[in-house]
């Protein structure tokens, strides 16, 4: 199979929202701290009624309507998640269930997890698979999926949810070029989730920070070598239209696409101007560790690549500073997000993107984007994921009550014999829910 890939997505996250600037008012944040220190507009969140699995049947179920997919031709099924209801029964499973009615149930494929990792391992293994001669000619479908929640403090502005499906196969609008992939994985505590009782991670914010960090230039190092392996010329910044970055909030990727010129600059690449060399002459005496932790080059960095970053990265943040952290699924929003503004002039482009998973596991790739043809078209991708509309149709929930919200999932979290308020006044028709965990812990959704 030739030019494997994305050739179709839809994205769902939850309709109930807070605004940043409300929040830290009610945490008694100093002002601008949410929105300019962390660069974020809004946050999504998951009411008692809505999870990863509603999450996840809408998205797919959408995705197979909305594209005209018959149920049948799927033949890979992978969800990337690190939100866990189930310590053995995948999402993958619950997702069966539409399947099933149309009598297909040859679907290989169960759930992925590392931390924000998870959906791009379920994106590579069946991209491998469409490539491979386990190849059936049937389509590979993703899920990528979260409900990001942390306890009150720092990290707590840094949540979101969401789930984004996307259907893999030959000839596709965004295909892989496979060759270019460079990975980093190694063994730290900067994030995890120790204690099976909470939903709430542990964090320490200044190491994951660093640790992505870490992540983005090793990958980007082993991609630029097999590149300039495969293709004898040098590879740097000027050999991509835009760059996507994992976004946990948007502050970090603004510092990511900084390092990246750093990189380029250090690596002596082409790409780099006269002014931007001038800048950022005096810092190419740091080690490693110092370039981290210096501040100046944080800030001159940022400087000499504002241009660029509003050119190659600004068109890709859109809805993660509107909806936050999305674990797995916030790599590709902010792809959806290039997709939405962008999709009339990306024939052509290529896309870098960078997954980071804390833990920590990382990969850079590369796409290259093709107008492809009606209903695979990147056209017909932006119509059919509406962004803008689902964006507008939110509603806005006040600290208090968003706070209030947080509290009630902490008792649900783990918890059997309950139903739901089976309130799904905010839902738009077609979005799944949950309204009960019966005594046994298993859960049973409807459908507005
Ligand atoms: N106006 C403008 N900017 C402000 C203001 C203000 N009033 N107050 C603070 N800031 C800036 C700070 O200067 C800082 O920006 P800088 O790094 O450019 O200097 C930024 O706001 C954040 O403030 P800090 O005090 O540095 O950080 P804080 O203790 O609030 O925590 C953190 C931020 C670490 C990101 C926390 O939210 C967290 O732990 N989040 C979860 C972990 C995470 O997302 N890690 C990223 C990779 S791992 C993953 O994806 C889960």
């Amino acid at each position: 199979a030739k030019n494997v890939g994305i050739l179709a997505m839809e994205i769902y996250f939850p309709p109930t929202c807070v605004q940043q600037e409300a929040l830290e008012v009610h945490d008694g944040a100093s002002k601008g701290k949410y929105t300019i220190g962390l660069g974020q507009d809004c946050m999504a969140f998951c009411t008692e009624v809505e999870d990863v699995i509603s999450m996840s049947l809408t998205a797919v179920t959408s995705l197979l309507e909305k594209y005209k997919i018959d149920p049948e031709q799927i033949g890979r099924l992978e969800v990337g998640s690190e939100t866990v209801i189930d310590k053995s029964k995948s999402i993958k499973t619950f997702l069966m269930q539409i399947f099933e009615k149309y009598g297909n149930t040859d679907i290989e494929g169960v759930d992925s997890t590392n931390a924000c990792y998870g959906g791009t391992a379920a994106l590579l293994n069946c991209v491998n698979w469409v490539e491979s001669n386990s190849w059936d000619g049937r389509y590979g479908l993703v899920v990528c999926t979260d409900s990001a929640v942390y306890a009150e403090g720092p990290a707590r502005p840094t949540g979101g949810a969401a789930a984004i499906a996307m259907l893999i196969g030959p000839d596709a609008p965004i295909a892989f070029e496979s060759k270019f992939r460079g990975s980093h994985m190694s063994h730290v505590y900067d994030f995890y989730k120790p204690n099976l009782a909470s939903e709430y991670p542990v964090v320490d914010g200044k190491l994951s920070q660093t640790c992505y960090l870490m992540a983005l230039d090793t990958c980007y190092k082993y991609l630029c070598h097999k590149y300039e392996k495969s293709e004898g010329k040098q590879f740097s910044l000027s050999d991509v239209d835009y760059i996507v970055f994992h976004s946990p909030y948007n502050k970090l990727v603004q510092k990511s696409f900084a390092r990246l010129v750093f990189n380029d600059f250090t690596r002596n690449a082409s790409s780099v101007d006269d002014i931007t060399k001038e800048k950022l002459g005096p810092f190419s005496t740091l080690t490693g560790d110092e370039s981290y932790q210096s501040r100046d080059l944080e800030k001159v960095s940022q400087q000499v690549s504002k241009a660029l970053y509003e050119a190659k990265v600004q068109p890709t943040t859109l809805i993660p500073k509107q909806v936050g952290n999305m674990y797995t699924a916030s790599l590709y929003a902010a792809f959806a997000s290039l997709l939405h503004n962008k999709n009339s002039e990306l024939a052509g482009k290529r896309v870098i993107l960078f997954s980071y998973g804390s833990g920590l596991t990382s990969t850079m790739f590369s796409l290259r984007l093709h107008e492809g043809q009606h209903p695979f078209s990147l056209s017909n991708i932006a119509t059919v994921m509406n962004v803008a509309g689902k964006l507008k149709s939110r509603h806005e929930f006040p600290p208090e009550k968003f706070v209030e919200t947080m509290k009630l999932m902490e008792h649900r979290y783990g918890a059997k014999d309950f139903v739901t308020s089976k309130d799904c006044s905010l839902l738009s028709p077609g979005t799944y829910y949950l309204t009960e965990v019966d005594s046994m812990y298993r859960r049973f959704y409807a459908k507005k």
